[in-house]
């Protein structure tokens, strides 16, 4: 995890995670999730984050407790989380007590539109402590993702 603190004028740090199950795309689902992998993801959200001047954190567990280790320690260090929690979206209590708890501006991603898919998938834990969520553009969700964390952080910057 990133030892620096976090600075009121210092370059925006954010964190990007990934959850179960996102560490087999390009051969999971297709029909569902497409074909890009997760390393194809995580370049372009390095490239998107060094064209808009941040930096990134990148990833991925397939392990609850983990998921919540990493955001506990993201406080001090990170302005903002953009998490596709993935399964645990629909289950996660302690995710949702996670992001609640440390207070950093966090916004949910999903690749697919989870609103036409299972009724069971229509429930987020994660959405009612979250800024936002974007759903169902694929790959773009994570860059739209981003940047609506940099405009919210923006904003709050420059109403201090
Ligand atoms: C997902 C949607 C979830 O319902 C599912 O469990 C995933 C991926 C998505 O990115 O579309 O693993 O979060």
């Amino acid at each position: 995890m990133r030892e620096r603190a976090v600075g009121k004028s210092e370059k925006f740090h954010i964190l990007v995670l990934h959850g179960p199950n996102l560490n087999v795309l390009g051969s999971r689902e297709q029909a569902v999730y497409g074909n890009a992998s997760l390393r194809s993801i995580n370049t372009a959200i390095a490239k998107f984050a060094k064209r808009e001047g941040i930096s990134v954190a990148i990833r991925q567990s397939n392990v609850e407790g983990e998921l919540v280790s990493w955001i506990q320690q993201a406080k001090g260090h990170f302005h903002a989380i953009v998490i596709n929690p993935a399964g645990y979206t629909h289950t996660s209590v302690a995710l949702r007590d996670a992001i609640a708890g440390v207070a950093i501006p966090t916004v949910e991603v999903h690749l697919s539109n989870i609103y036409k898919r299972e009724t069971f998938r229509h429930r987020s834990y994660i959405a009612g402590v979250a800024l936002g969520q974007i759903s169902g553009f694929g790959p773009t969700g994570y860059l739209l993702g981003i940047q609506a964390a940099i405009d919210h952080l923006k904003t709050a910057r420059a109403a201090t």
